[in-house]
């Protein structure tokens, strides 16, 4: 079925709203009242019809409005797209997975014509109809991972192989939750994870690395994060701190339901064939605190695991400010009954 792609902003009026049905499919990413970092992984697999995992790479009505976000984020700053030299055979296959992944999802949308190395791309919600040589860089009007990423909701960094490491050598990263791809081009799986919190301690990012370095093609894996974010801004980039940081201040009783957001990432990991580099797809989910509590089982439960979060946890996910009022608000919400497992 065709999706109704909204106008819509994610900066200046903050016009983004989720429709009933875009609720309805949000990930919800609490299967508990409580919540510590874990190795989260489960196999990447296609979920029922109607949520957000019908198709391995998900579309949904924000599609046009979050592709055109990203051109203004990459007018403003290039240095959201980078890509090491030695990446070009996993930019191709970033490509191609990505191509096939929505044609296939979204035919009506999307359409892969192959001819040998002769590929034609028609992107119908954003007006695109090209023809090019697969692996002929020449071809297209910029690298393949820019131009594939241009296309497709979320963030992707690829990661390269080696030296019994993961290290990002290449991304797209315009809608992050305040790290940045130029400071972290080129470091390894424990450098960049160096911020995180009590994770390291706790063998999560050991066993993590370990899992991810025998990763199979064909078997993608997945996990949640999840952050909140005040109003439904995508670009919260330490590079745009100034502009996002102070909303933080903002929050009273009164807005929390608008301004307040829960922020979902599903982070998809994708063995790549030709280059063996490991494709991570962060794709970002965004609904208010309004939005949230039509769901009667995810406004009990989300107040609890704001009520519970190890305060290490609260000051690095950056929620000190207005976890309190949020909470408040929220608790009108839960009616103290028990929850059950799962989500
Ligand atoms: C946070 C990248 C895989 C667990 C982060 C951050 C980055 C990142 C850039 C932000 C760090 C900062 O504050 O600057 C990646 C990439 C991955 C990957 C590129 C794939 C190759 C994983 C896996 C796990 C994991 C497999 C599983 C345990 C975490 C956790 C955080 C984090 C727990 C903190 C998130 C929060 O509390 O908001 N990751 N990560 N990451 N990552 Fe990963």
């Amino acid at each position: 079925m065709a999706i109704a792609f909204k106008q819509e902003t994610f900066r200046d009026d903050f016009s983004y709203r989720n429709s009933a049905e875009n609720i309805r499919r949000f990930p919800f990413p609490f299967d508990r009242d409580e919540y510590m970092y874990a190795v989260n992984m489960e196999p990447h697999v296609k979920g029922q019809k109607g949520t957000a995992f019908e198709n391995l790479i998900d579309i949904d009505e924000h599609y046009v409005a979050e592709m055109r976000d990203r051109a203004l984020v990459l007018k403003e700053d290039p240095l959201r797209y980078q890509a090491l030299p030695h990446m070009m055979a996993a930019q191709w296959d970033t490509l191609e997975l990505l191509m096939e992944e929505q044609a296939v999802g979204f035919p009506e949308h999307f359409t892969l014509a192959r001819n040998g190395d002769q590929w034609r791309w028609i992107n119908r919600p954003l007006g695109i109809d090209d023809t090019f040589t697969f692996g002929d860089r020449s071809t297209l009007p910029c690298e393949p991972l820019e131009y594939i990423t241009r296309q497709a909701q979320g963030d992707f960094c690829i990661v390269d192989q080696r030296d019994g490491n993961l290290w990002m050598d290449a991304g797209m990263v315009t809608t992050q939750a305040d790290w940045s791809l130029d400071f972290d081009i080129g470091m390894n799986f424990m450098e960049w994870h160096g911020p995180v919190p009590l994770a390291h301690q706790m063998g999560v990012f050991d066993r993590a690395l370990k899992f991810l370095l025998n990763l199979q093609q064909g078997k993608p894996t997945r996990r949640f994060n999840w952050t909140m974010t005040i109003n439904p801004r995508l670009d919260t980039s330490p590079e745009n701190y100034h502009k996002w940081g102070p909303d933080r201040a903002t929050v009273t009783t009164g807005n929390v339901g608008d301004k307040v957001h829960l922020r979902v990432e599903v982070q998809s990991l994708w063995r790549l064939p030709r280059s063996n580099a490991i494709l991570f797809v962060i794709r970002c989910y965004l609904m208010n605190m309004n939005e949230l509590v039509t769901v009667p089982k995810w406004a009990r439960r989300f107040p609890r695991v704001l009520r519970t979060l190890p305060p290490e946890l609260i000051d690095y996910k950056g929620l000190t400010r207005y976890r309190q009022t949020t909470i408040d608000w929220l608790s009108k919400f839960d009616d103290g009954e028990p929850t059950s497992p799962g989500t």
